[in-house]
């Protein structure tokens, strides 16, 4: 995940159909149909239980973006839900989800934002970051696009992400849990999109509406 200012990565709901009440567990026959990938060998994805999230998100999260999270599950604001990957009771990877109503050119469109995928180091290159970008994007609902914020785009580009140019783009500042300010940047070279229904990205400035995830 990335801030303009001072964060290593920009990465990264109540989704109609996703909530932390959910407790069901996703398995390979239930995921996945006519996804990029399969879910790999013994990874269940699972919605996360607020309640319950405790020092092994915030671990995997430490891990994944070192000196960050200050041992928060979050870093400006805690993501509307968020999926887990497990290799049976070990947490190996998360996506938060972020639900959004943001403007381009003016007009209104729906988003589904893309936050803090990770996974970790020793669990990598084995398809599970994949497996939760597709998850993610399978429990989008009617959502326009899904975007996110990113220094790499190797693995987005491959799910189909293409960058945003330009991209002037709006949101609200969040720095050391304050709200400070209105920004707005040029975001071309790291806000990625991808499609969800029919419609191309149209021109225009952006409005986050928000704070930048
Ligand atoms: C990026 C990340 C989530 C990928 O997880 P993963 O489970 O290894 O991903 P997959 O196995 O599905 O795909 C691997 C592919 O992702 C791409 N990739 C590797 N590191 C990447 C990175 N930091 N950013 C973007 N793409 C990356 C490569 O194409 C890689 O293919 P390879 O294994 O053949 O080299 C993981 O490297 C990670 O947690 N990095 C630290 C946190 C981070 O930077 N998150 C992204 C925030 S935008």
């Amino acid at each position: 995940m990335r801030t303009v200012s001072n964060r290593p990565k920009v990465g990264s709901a109540d989704l109609a159909a996703v909530d932390d009440q959910n407790e069901a567990v996703l398995n390979r026959s239930m995921l996945f149909e006519n996804s990029l990938s399969q879910l790999p060998f013994g990874i269940t994805i699972r919605p996360s239980k607020f309640s319950k999230e405790g020092t092994e998100l915030a671990a995997l999260l430490e891990a994944a973006f070192p000196d960050t999270f200050e041992g928060r599950h979050f870093y400006k604001q805690r993501p509307h839900s968020r999926l887990l990957a497990f290799d049976e009771d070990i947490l190996v990877g998360q996506v938060g989800l972020e639900l959004r109503a943001i403007t381009i050119g003016g007009q209104h469109f729906e988003i589904l934002g893309i936050i803090d995928l990770c996974v970790l180091p020793e669990r990598r290159s084995k398809g599970i970051a994949s497996a939760l970008l597709n998850a993610a994007e399978e429990r989008a609902g009617d959502r326009d696009f899904s975007i996110l914020f990113a220094d790499d785009p190797e693995l987005y580009s491959k799910h189909g992400y293409e960058h945003i140019s330009p991209a002037v783009t709006r949101w609200f500042a969040i720095e050391n849990l304050r709200s400070h300010s209105v920004i707005e940047r040029d975001m071309s070279g790291v806000l990625m999109a991808k499609p969800l229904g029919i419609g191309r990205w149209p021109r225009g400035d952006i409005d986050l509406l928000g704070y930048l995830f």
